[in-house]
């Protein structure tokens, strides 16, 4: 079996010019569409925070989480799976105008402006333990304003997992003093 790195860096594609000209994006949804991919990936996701989140909370103590939050779009593919997984609930971090009931919302930049994300105020209680969970660490801007909001109801960001960290951009830094694991840094 490959290490999980070599994995997704052998079944990812490398889109050129996508979506501006200069830019190779690195295109996940092979890796997700072939299911013992998808498998190592979900179980790996859960690695920062690897224990029952059930026994973790009877126990109260240790690593774990009681729910996973999961960005919009692609971070939504995952964090439903590694929830069901770990027989947590799953909490969607939608962009702006989504959520029907009252939020708390953060803007974060983009390359060109900015974008808003939003989290319905009563998603995350006070103390709950969350694994935040996204595709793609990039600039960082969009796990930088999905943890300010989760923190901003009380919530206790306990992991930060994604399959890609593409480290040249910094986002690490930018996610500090929260520590990121990475399936995949290039
Ligand atoms: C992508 C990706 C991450 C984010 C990473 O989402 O899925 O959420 O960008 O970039 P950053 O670290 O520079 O903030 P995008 O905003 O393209 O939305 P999508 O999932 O709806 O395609
Ligand atoms: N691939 C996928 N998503 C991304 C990328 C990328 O290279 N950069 C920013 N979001």
């Amino acid at each position: 079996d490959l290490p999980v790195d070599e994995l997704i860096a052998s079944i990812a594609v490398d889109v050129p010019d996508f979506p501006e000209p200069g830019v190779v994006f690195r295109d996940l949804t092979p890796v997700f569409a072939d299911a013992g991919a998808f498998r190592r990936v979900v179980d790996a996701l859960t690695e920062p925070a690897d224990v029952d989140p059930r026994a973790a909370a009877l126990s109260g103590g240790g690593p774990g989480f009681d729910v996973v939050a999961g960005v919009e779009a692609r971070g939504f593919l995952l964090a439903a799976a590694v929830a069901l997984d770990a027989g947590t609930g799953v909490v969607p971090v939608r962009k702006a105008g989504k959520l029907p009931r009252e939020t708390v919302s953060a803007e974060y930049a983009l390359e060109y402006g900015t974008a808003t994300l939003e989290l319905h105020t009563d998603s995350i209680r006070p103390g709950q333990r969350v694994l935040l969970v996204d595709d793609v660490l990039a600039t960082g801007g969009t796990l930088q304003a999905a943890i300010a909001l989760i923190e901003q109801l009380g919530g206790v960001v306990t992991a930060v997992a994604v399959v890609i960290e593409l480290a040249a951009l910094g986002g690490r830094q930018r996610i500090a003093p929260h520590p990121v694991h990475a399936l995949w840094t290039t």
